[in-house]
């Protein structure tokens, strides 16, 4: 192979590893997570990761790495029928906004778990007035563990502070997934049919007077509706696993909106149409 190929072969494999969603060096050499061993009574096995998602040591990496059998076991997998009736149950049990946050977390139904660092479920006030929606945690989302908190999340921030909103005070924000996407593709429709029962237990739970529906995706995942150019700005109905109605309101992505700055003008008008609605006028 020449240098040049080797160069062609080396870069496509890259691109091949971010596309899959490896996109942060965690150790030198390569770690099966499967194969590694629950932690043993009193304390962490030798080599296991101290927490999900650490950086094991190189020298316990190079021991499992002879260690571990050439082909492990396949995780159990589980169809997304059974695993959307599991969240549906652990949903249902649960009676509050903090049984629901330690179901979300304990939940394994969900494939896209086994990726991320992360379960991200909720930051702000729990039983806040209003509820922010968006699509899915991304890099720094998975990492800190709370939705929204990178750039796009500063520019909600900043939305939200426009009308008298801090994430500190008076707004609870979450997303229609929980875990982060590979790469940070679009969830698919399996993947938000899995995380809607605690979507939808959230938002009973905490039974605010307005939904602000952040982006295209959780405008489809939780009202059916394509097409967030036409939708938003127009007031809607979700409706809930139990029948209960929330009005909605469809805007832009934050995200859509550091591309297209042009689009702040009628985020504007939505986030001033959210506010009349919440001081009920
Ligand atoms: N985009 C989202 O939709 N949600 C987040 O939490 C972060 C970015």
């Amino acid at each position: 192979m020449s240098e040049v190929s080797e160069m062609d072969a080396a870069r496509a494999l890259l691109r091949w590893h971010l596309e899959m969603g490896v996109d942060e060096t965690v150790a030198p050499a390569p770690a099966d997570f499967y194969a590694w061993q629950a932690p043993q009574t009193g304390g962490q096995s030798a080599n296991a990761p101290a927490r999900r998602g650490a950086a094991p040591r190189l020298d316990a990496v190079k021991a499992e790495a002879q260690a571990v059998p050439a082909a492990p076991a396949a995780p159990e997998t589980v169809s997304t029928d059974e695993a959307i009736r599991a969240a549906e149950t652990a949903a249902a049990a649960c009676d509050s906004f903090e049984a629901l946050d330690a179901a979300v977390k304990a939940f394994e139904g969900c494939p896209l778990k086994a990726g991320a660092k992360n379960t991200v479920f909720t930051d702000g006030v729990p039983g806040s007035d209003l509820l922010v929606i968006g699509e899915a945690p991304g890099r720094d989302e998975d990492r800190l563990g709370k939705p929204f908190v990178g750039r796009a999340g500063q520019l909600l921030d900043r939305m939200l502070a426009a009308i008298g909103r801090a994430r500190t005070e008076n707004v609870l924000i979450s997303n229609v997934i929980f875990w982060r996407p590979p790469a940070n593709r679009t969830p698919t429709a399996l993947e938000t049919a899995v995380c809607r029962p605690f979507v939808d237990r959230l938002i009973e739970l905490t039974g605010p007077k307005a939904v602000l529906i952040a982006g295209g995706a959780p405008l489809q995942a939780l009202l059916g509706v394509t097409g967030i150019m036409r939708a938003r700005g127009v007031w809607r109905e979700i409706e809930t696993a139990s029948g209960a109605r929330f009005p909605a309101l469809p805007t832009y992505h934050p995200a859509f909106l550091l591309r297209q700055p042009a689009g702040k003008r009628l985020a504007w008008a939505d986030l001033q149409s959210l506010d009349q609605k919440l001081k009920g006028r």
